[in-house]
């Protein structure tokens, strides 16, 4: 950000950065955050951590507030980066939120799920008592950065999972999207959402895909962040499936407990005449 480099060379002050990763992603991306650290003479603390759902805890969040205390950040001018899926941005989030009332923060999403999802928006939480996000809030990131080569490296079962929330906005408020998916899925579940060049008949489905996910949910949230209006589209498949995921953790991800309740739901509306056999066969 050329504005804060002028504000810290002008006043002769080191940039400095806290960043939390997620330490999956610190063994495979550490050395090269690092070095991206260094090269810009940025004094930083790294802090990798265990973010997966049965952390997603106060105890976490506790953990990284003292570290940012010991750290001495400056809330105005240093904002904590958050680097993981989407229970590292959710715990960062929190933190940055309750650090001096609240202070900035950066997400870096690094799974399919968290790059159209939890990237978008303001709501961040932690488990609590064995309820899924039960304490959190809303707290916009400064930034969100989107790197989607970070998404190469996740498992095929996880790019299924961020899969079913790109499925929710095309139901829910995009055909484009839902045909995109019907004539590339399985190509991009190959492919892990990555673009090349030459892939015949494929275009840049991932970025097509990706970009309107991201821009359908953005019209959802923008006019409602706050949700004050609890209709919303983007819970389509949020309602049973918070309480199936915590009961059978870890058994379920969360992308793969929406999948199960849009399921369910779409019988529902099948037989209450909301939709047609053939659009549930094909939803199915
Ligand atoms: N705040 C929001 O708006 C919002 C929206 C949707 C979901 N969420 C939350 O997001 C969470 C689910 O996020 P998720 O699906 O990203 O799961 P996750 O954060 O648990 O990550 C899944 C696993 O992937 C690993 N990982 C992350 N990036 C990787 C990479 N690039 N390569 C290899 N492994 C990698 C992590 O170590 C982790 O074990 C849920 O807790 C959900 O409540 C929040």
């Amino acid at each position: 950000d050329a504005q804060q480099l002028e504000l810290a060379t002008g006043s002769k002050k080191k940039l400095r950065r806290f960043i939390v990763i997620d330490e999956v992603v610190d063994e495979l991306y550490g050395s090269k955050v690092r070095e991206y650290f260094e090269e810009n003479n940025v004094q930083h603390k790294i802090l990798a951590l265990p973010t997966t759902e049965e952390t997603k805890s106060m105890d976490l969040v506790l953990n990284i507030l003292q570290e940012v205390q010991n750290f001495s950040i400056d809330r105005r001018t240093e904002p904590i980066i958050a680097i993981g899926g989407g229970v590292c941005l959710d715990i960062v989030g929190l933190a940055a939120s309750l650090y001096r009332r609240r202070t900035p923060y950066i997400r870096v999403p690094t799974t399919l799920l968290s790059y159209v999802d939890a990237s978008v928006g303001a709501k961040n939480g932690v488990n609590f008592l064995q309820c899924k996000n039960k304490l959190g809030g809303y707290t916009p990131p400064v930034a969100s950065f989107l790197d989607r080569s970070f998404i190469q490296s996740i498992p095929r079962r996880h790019i299924s999972n961020g899969l079913g929330e790109i499925l929710k906005m095309a139901l829910m408020k995009h055909k484009g999207l839902f045909d995109l998916l019907k004539s590339h899925g399985k190509y991009l579940l190959d492919t892990k959402f990555q673009s090349y060049s030459g892939s015949a008949g494929h275009g840049d489905a991932a970025l097509q895909t990706t970009r309107i996910a991201i821009e359908t949910m953005l019209e959802e949230l923008a006019p409602n962040l706050w949700e004050d209006d609890l209709d919303r589209l983007v819970d389509f498949g949020h309602l049973i499936s918070p309480e199936l995921e915590m009961r059978v953790l870890p058994s379920l991800m969360h992308g793969e407990a929406v999948n199960v309740d849009m399921a369910f739901m779409t019988y529902v509306a099948h037989a209450r005449g909301l939709i047609t056999a053939e659009e549930k066969e094909q939803i199915i």
